[in-house]
C-alpha cells in the first residue's frame, strides 16, 4: 500500500487516480489546507474504488503516527504534502518551513518507526535558482530564491541525510518543473482561491471573463520574444511520472527532472490557450515581477533513460484540458 500525502491536491489527486487505474492499493491523508473533501470523491468516481482517508495535519505528529498503527502494509509514501505559494512564503517564511520541514520531519519519524523507508519526494525546479544555463540537468547547483523554494532544498538534505544514515532508505527526489492542465474528464484540476499566482490558471479566468486581461511579467528577458520562458507538463504526465518512480526500488537517493524539455513563452501559452478556448485574450506588458528568471526548461533525459518516463502531452492539450476543467466546474 502506498501513503499519499498531500492526495487530495492539485498533482495529489492525479496520481492517485493512475495509483488506482494501475492496480496500487492507496492510503491518502490531507488536513484539506488547500484542496476540498470533493476531490476525494472525484477521484472514487473516476476510477470505480475506494481507499482509507486520514484527515491528518503533518504537524500532529501522534495523528501522522496512528495512520501508520493502523494502515500496517504501507510500505511506501509519496509525499506531496506542503504549502506551495512563493509570495506567501516571503510574507510568513515560518509558517512554511514550520508546515513543510516540520511536517516531513513527523512524516519521516513515523516512517521510520514502522520501518517503512521509501518515499518519493514532491521538489521542485525552484531548486535550481537562476540556473547558469538550459536545459537544467540534475547535476547542476541548487540555490533559491525564496523561503518556499528553501524549504524543497532543506527537505532534499534532510532526506538525503536520512539514507546516508541508514542506507537501507529508498529516496526518489522528483524536481517539477511546471504542472499545468487537468484530468481529461474535468473532474480534477487546478482550483486555486482568489487571485491566482500562476500563468495558467490567471490566463483560465480570463479566459472564463473573471478577469480582464492576462498581465505579462515584462518582455524585455534575453527570450526568443522577451517574455519568461518556462518547461509547461501535463500535470496526468507528472502523475505516471510517479508510477514509473515506484520502479525505482533499490536503496539510495535518485534525482530526477520531471518535464517536458521544451520551454514556451508566456506569450506562446496565451496564444495555446487562445486555440484551446477560442477566444481572443487581452494581455498587457506590465513589470516584471520580482524573482523571476528569464528561461527556466528541463534535460529530461535521466527520468526517461532510468526511469522509462517521457512527457507526452502538447501544450495544446494542455490548455485544452484546463479550459475543459473551467468549464465543467463553473
Ligand atoms: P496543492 O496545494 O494542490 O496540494 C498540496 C496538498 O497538501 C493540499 O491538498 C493540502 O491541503 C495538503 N497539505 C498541505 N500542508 C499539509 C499538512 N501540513 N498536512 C496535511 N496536508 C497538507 O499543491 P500541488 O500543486 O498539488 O503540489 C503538490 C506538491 O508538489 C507540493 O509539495 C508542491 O510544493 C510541489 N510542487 C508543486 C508545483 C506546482 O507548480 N504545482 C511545482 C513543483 C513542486
Ligand atoms: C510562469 C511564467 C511569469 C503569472 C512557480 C514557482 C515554482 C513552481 C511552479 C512550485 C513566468 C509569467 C505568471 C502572470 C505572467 N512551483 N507570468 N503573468 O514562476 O515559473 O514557477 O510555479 O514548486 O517554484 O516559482 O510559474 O506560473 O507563476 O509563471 O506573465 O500572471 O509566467 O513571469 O515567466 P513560475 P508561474
Amino acid at each position: 500500500m502506498i501513503l499519499v500525502t498531500g492526495g487530495a491536491g492539485y498533482i495529489g489527486s492525479h496520481t492517485c487516480v493512475e495509483l488506482l487505474n494501475a492496480g496500487f492499493e492507496i492510503a491518502v491523508l490531507d488536513n484539506f489546507c488547500n484542496s476540498k473533501p470533493e476531490a476525494l470523491e472525484r477521484i472514487k468516481e473516476l476510477t470505480g474504488k475506494d481507499f482509507p482517508f486520514y484527515e491528518v495535519d503533518l504537524l500532529d505528529a501522534e495523528g501522522v503516527n496512528r495512520v501508520f498503527d493502523e494502515q500496517p502494509e504501507i510500505t511506501a509514501v509519496i509525499h506531496f504534502a506542503g504549502l506551495k505559494a512563493v509570495g506567501e512564503s516571503c510574507a510568513m517564511p515560518l509558517r512554511y518551513y514550520h508546515n513543510n520541514i516540520t511536517g516531513t520531519l513527523h512524516l519521516c519519524d513515523a516512517m521510520q518507526s514502522h520501518g517503512v523507508k521509501s518515499m518519493i519526494f514532491s521538489s521542485s525546479a525552484t531548486v535550481y535558482g537562476d540556473p547558469a544555463s538550459v536545459p537544467i540537468r540534475e547535476d547542476f547547483p541548487l540555490s533559491t530564491t525564496n523561503p518556499y523554494g528553501t524549504t524543497k532544498l532543506y527537505i532534499e538534505r534532510i532526506l538525503t541525510d536520512l539514507h546516508a544514515a541508514d542506507p537501507e532508505w529508498n529516496v526518489v527526489l522528483l524536481r517539477y518543473f511546471n504542472p499545468v492542465g487537468a484530468h481529461k474528464s474535468g473532474l480534477l484540476g487546478e482550483d486555486p482561491n482568489g487571485i491566482p499566482n500562476n500563468l495558467t490558471p490567471y490566463i483560465a479566468k480570463v479566459a472564463t471573463g473573471e478577469l480582464p486581461f492576462v498581465r505579462v511579467f515584462g518582455n524585455d528577458y534575453p527570450t526568443k520574444d522577451g517574455t519568461g520562458v518556462r518547461d509547461y507538463i501535463h500535470v496526468v504526465d507528472l502523475a505516471q511520472g510517479h508510477l514509473k518512480a515506484l520502479t525505482k526500488s533499490e536503496p539510495g537517493v535518485h534525482i530526477y527532472n520531471l518535464g517536458t524539455g521544451v520551454g514556451y513563452s508566456v506569450l506562446d501559452v496565451i496564444h495555446a490557450y487562445e486555440a484551446a478556448c477560442g477566444k481572443t485574450l487581452e494581455y498587457k506588458i506590465v513589470d516584471r515581477r520580482p524573482g523571476d528568471i528569464a528561461e527556466c526548461y528541463a534535460d529530461p533525459a535521466k527520468a526517461e533513460k532510468e526511469l522509462n518516463w517521457k512527457a507526452e502531452k502538447t501544450i495544446g492539450e494542455m490548455c485544452a484540458d484546463s479550459w475543459n476543467f473551467m468549464m465543467k466546474n463553473k
